[in-house]
């Protein structure tokens, strides 16, 4: 699903950010992304949503090498990813319906089941009753669940998720991770940054740790995953 090798990324003539990252993520898999702040988590999930190339190394998702792949091609493989962007990146000027609508109606679905799955996941995050507002009258909490709610309307094959439960507290937090759970069971492929110890002890789910460049998976005992570092 996921395969990165000797990935390098730097901004502009800055330091690289990204060194030497190698891993593999398997189709169906649930993987934690951590490691400190600025350690470069949005980074990689940024390489992972197609938002930019890296400055070297290979990066494979979907078994497509990023590198190769023109505009039209990677529009066509991001409507396969939801994402939840760290600082959500609702449309302003679309009501929360409309913003967790959005890619149903890309991907062409009709407007009565639009309508039916958009109402019952925003009740189960608990906003049903702010389906007609906009983003900027919602707390951040709020926006939070409107993204992800986003996030997986369209029943991603690979949900890509930066601090989702960051603005809620323990009780929402863990609700929503058991809605990213059910997706998993359904086959999605997921990958949560967190920075939160209690999401990762409570969901087994192994960890891909960020320090100083470089990655380094820690596998739970539970948990059958390959990491190709090493094999490379
Ligand atoms: N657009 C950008 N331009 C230049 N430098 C950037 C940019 N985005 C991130 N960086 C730098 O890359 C490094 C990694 O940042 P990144 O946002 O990936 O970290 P993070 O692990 O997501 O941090 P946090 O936990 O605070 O969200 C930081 O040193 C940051 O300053
Ligand atoms: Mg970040």
């Amino acid at each position: 699903m996921i395969k990165f090798e000797h990935v390098g990324l730097r901004y502009g003539i800055g330091p690289e950010v990204l060194t030497d990252i190698n891993f593999v993520l398997e189709p169906g898999s649930f993987h934690f992304l951590t490691g400190p702040s600025g350690s470069g988590k949005t980074s990689i999930m940024s390489l992972m949503y197609l938002g930019r190339k890296p400055t070297r190394g290979l990066v494979t998702m979907f078994g497509q090498n990023i590198n190769d792949m023109d505009r039209s091609q990677l529009c066509a493989l991001r409507q396969k990813i939801g994402v939840v962007f760290q600082e959500f990146r609702l449309l302003p000027h679309l009501s929360a319906f409309d913003n967790v609508a959005l890619p149903m109606r890309i991907s062409g679905h009709p407007e009565s089941e639009v309508k039916s799955n958009v109402d019952e996941l925003l009740e189960w995050v608990g906003l049903g009753d702010y389906k007609n507002v906009l983003p900027m009258t919602l707390s951040g909490g709020q926006q939070q669940r409107v993204a992800i709610a986003r996030s997986v309307i369209a029943r991603p094959k690979l949900l890509l998720a930066d601090e989702p439960t960051g603005n809620l507290d323990d009780n929402i937090g863990f609700r929503l991770m058991h809605l990213f759970e059910q997706l998993n069971r359904m086959g999605t492929t997921i990958v949560i940054a967190t920075h939160s110890q209690s999401i990762m002890d409570r969901f087994g789910h192994p960890r891909l740790v960020l320090e100083a460049g470089n990655l380094h998976v820690h596998d739970n005992a539970n948990w059958v995953q390959k990491n190709i570092e090493g094999v490379y």
